[in-house]
């Protein structure tokens, strides 16, 4: 085990020696000006060995050609092959402010599976397009990059406004029209900036030229940025590698991936959600008499013991509880494949993050981006060396982080046949960190029995109660079948009542936005009202979108037997067309945001009670439908 007291912490001295560096991932084609922006970058900012920008230009001249950047930045690459200068996948200018790695890498698939393995981790990006060519179908993959890594500091230069005139108006319509494409991905870029590598503009000093242009030039930007908080600083993250019982005592022993830990500490191991203190952190030293240590942080491996016996095991996170992992059995993905057999929707894979292990079926095959030339298509397989969007599930609850927050938890293999077949990063997007709707925090409570059974009520009422639980999207006629069943059951002598979405928010669930954890936390209080309901001897039918699998399976675990699930279906485009609320237009034009079937997930039951098809089935005929499931399975 490491001597963890060893270097705890850096002196006084050494912290003032550290200047802040940043990783800056450079995009663009090399025809739209990448060799020429960096050259500049490192000319202008005094960053380029001495005598090194002179030496070219005295060789191009000799030689009879114009001066390129370019020229000059392959004789620092070629130095750096040699081993000459710095490490060969990073290069480095400076500013006032702080250092610069630029994270480049030889083609898109390289670069892609170094992001994906985390080789090519980076800050922030600065993206370049062409000014005199515009927005082309080569810059929006350029932008689609940065959607795939989640990179949220984006700089945008568009280059060569010397070629465009330094046209004001061209430069607003590109402005515009990438704006809105890379907005519709989710990215924001921070800044678009008009520049021209070639003569130097807004590069590092301010446009005379483009006096039109009052934002910060591509140096200042770049310094706006905010660097990578290093590892001891983010939230504790320490995979549980291994528990060993020595004499009494049950030493919990992984590597701390990210954060500090300290005797006393409160710790919350997900997913089994249990807690304790940090009673001693063990040492194993050669040194006679050495202390134990009270604290250790990011890149030690560590055996703690607890100040409770609590059963934990391999695969689970230990966190402070302020700061715990996300908690989900579904998320969203980019993957690298890698694997010799192509990777199949539907089929299951081992995955592998940190220390744990966990089966993973591919619920959905979102796009494939083919790495070749960054086009994206659809596809139910992924092949070899193509990096596509993905949403896994699994059977169990995984703790997990989206790797935008902490990449050292954020970042999985996938194997199959014990070889890696793919690599890939998490993306919550869309989905929900589950932990709260798991978490039970009552102590010292106890269930108080009636005295009335259901056969009872049942008897009464000529009916069972239940729960009918509508799920669809919106405008698919949930509402309406629901309102209307309800009439033709009360009719029937039913003791019946609707939970409608659109009423239960004004109400019990007015606190709640669309937001995927209060989509979830709506789904587990209607929930479990439907089933005190449903126990109640009501035959409830509830409307809600409700679009995540995980939350209606809890629906249907805190209802019970009488749980009818009942997938009222229309696909988007039929929903858009009715657009009843006008909601998908205000979605389409970006006014609502998380729009379930726009840009917000709807996971369709796999296996419902009953599918009512309203697409193809007129209301009449959908209601007979239900009319005759319900007396069917709930007379008495
Ligand atoms: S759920 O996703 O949490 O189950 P719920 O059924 O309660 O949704 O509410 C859906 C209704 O809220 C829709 O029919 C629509 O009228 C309205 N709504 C408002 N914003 C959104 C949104 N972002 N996504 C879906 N529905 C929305």
């Amino acid at each position: 085990m490491t001597d963890v007291t060893a270097k705890i912490a850096p002196t006084s001295s050494e912290i003032a020696s550290v200047r802040d560096l940043m990783r800056i991932v450079i995009v663009g084609h090399v025809d739209h000006g990448k060799s020429t922006l960096v050259g500049r970058l490192f000319h202008d900012t005094g960053s380029l060995p001495d005598g090194r920008f002179e030496a070219i230009k005295a060789q191009s001249e000799k030689r009879g050609v114009p001066f390129e950047w370019a020229f000059l930045m392959d004789a620092l690459q070629a130095e750096r092959d040699q081993g000459i200068t710095i490490d060969t996948s990073q290069i480095w200018f400076k500013t006032d402010a702080r250092d610069y790695t630029i994270i480049d890498a030889p083609g898109h698939k390289e670069f892609l599976k170094n992001m994906i393995t985390g080789a090519a981790q980076s800050d922030a990006a600065l993206l370049i397009i062409d000014a005199h060519e515009g927005v082309k179908e080569q810059s929006k993959r350029h932008g689609y990059l940065l959607h795939l890594m989640g990179i949220k500091q984006v700089a945008v230069a568009v280059n060569k406004m010397d070629l465009a005139g330094y046209d004001q108006k061209k430069f607003d319509d590109i402005e515009r029209e990438y704006r809105a494409y890379l907005t519709s991905i989710g990215v924001t870029p921070t800044f678009v900036i008009p520049v021209s590598a070639r003569e130097g503009d807004n590069i590092v000093t301010q446009s005379a030229t483009m006096s039109w242009y009052k934002g910060p030039t591509v140096v200042k930007a770049l310094d706006s940025f905010i660097s990578g908080k290093p590892e001891t600083e983010a939230p504790l993250r320490l995979p549980v590698q291994d528990v060993y019982k020595f004499d009494q005592r049950r030493i919990i022993a992984g590597r701390i991936e990210t954060g500090r830990i300290a005797v006393g500490d409160e710790l919350i191991f997900s997913p089994s959600n249990k807690k304790a203190r940090v009673k001693t952190i063990e040492y194993w030293s050669t040194i006679p008499g050495a202390k134990a240590p009270t604290a250790s942080e990011a890149g030690y491996s560590v055996g703690i013991t607890l100040d409770e016996q609590i059963f934990v095991e391999r695969g689970e996170i230990a966190s402070h509880v302020e700061t715990a992992p996300v908690e989900t059995d579904v998320f969203r993905a980019r993957i690298f494949w890698l694997g010799h057999e192509p990777m199949v929707l539907g089929k299951a894979y081992k995955l592998k993050l940190g220390t744990l292990e966990a089966q993973v079926t591919v619920q959905s095959i979102e796009r494939i981006i083919d790495t070749s030339d960054l086009s994206n298509s659809a596809s139910s397989q992924v092949e070899r060396n193509q990096v596509a969007e993905v949403v896994l599930r699994s059977r169990r609850m995984l703790a997990l982080d989206s790797f935008i927050d902490l990449p050292a938890t954020g970042r999985f293999v996938l194997v199959e046949k014990f070889d890696i077949a793919g690599g890939g990063i998490i993306s919550m997007d869309g989905y929900s960190d589950q932990r709260d709707a798991i978490t039970a925090r009552g102590t010292n409570i106890t269930r108080a029995e009636h005295t009335i059974t259901e056969e009872a009520r049942a008897f009464r009422n000529g009916h069972k109660g239940g729960v009918l639980w509508f799920t669809g999207l919106s405008g698919a006629g949930k509402s309406t079948l629901a309102m209307a069943l309800e009439k033709r059951l009360f009719d029937k002598g039913y003791h019946v009542y609707v939970l409608d979405g659109d009423n239960v928010r004004h109400g019990l669930n007015a606190n709640l936005s669309f937001s995927p954890e209060d989509r979830t936390e709506n789904i587990r209080r209607v929930g479990e009202v439907a089933a005190l309901f449903e126990r109640a001897g009501t035959l409830v039918i509830t409307a809600f979108i409700s679009p995540y699998r995980s939350d209606r399976d809890r629906a249907r675990e805190a209802a019970g037997t009488g749980f009818h699930e009942i997938y009222v279906k229309a696909d988007v485009a039929t929903c858009e067309t009715r657009d009843p609320k006008g909601l998908y237009a205000k979605a389409r034009s970006g006014e609502i945001k998380d729009f379930t079937g726009i840009s917000a997930p709807y996971e369709a039951p796999e296996t419902p009670e009953l599918v009512i098809d309203t697409a193809s089935t007129d209301l009449e005929e959908c209601l007979h439908q239900l009319v005759s499931y319900v007396e069917a399975k709930f007379r008495v």
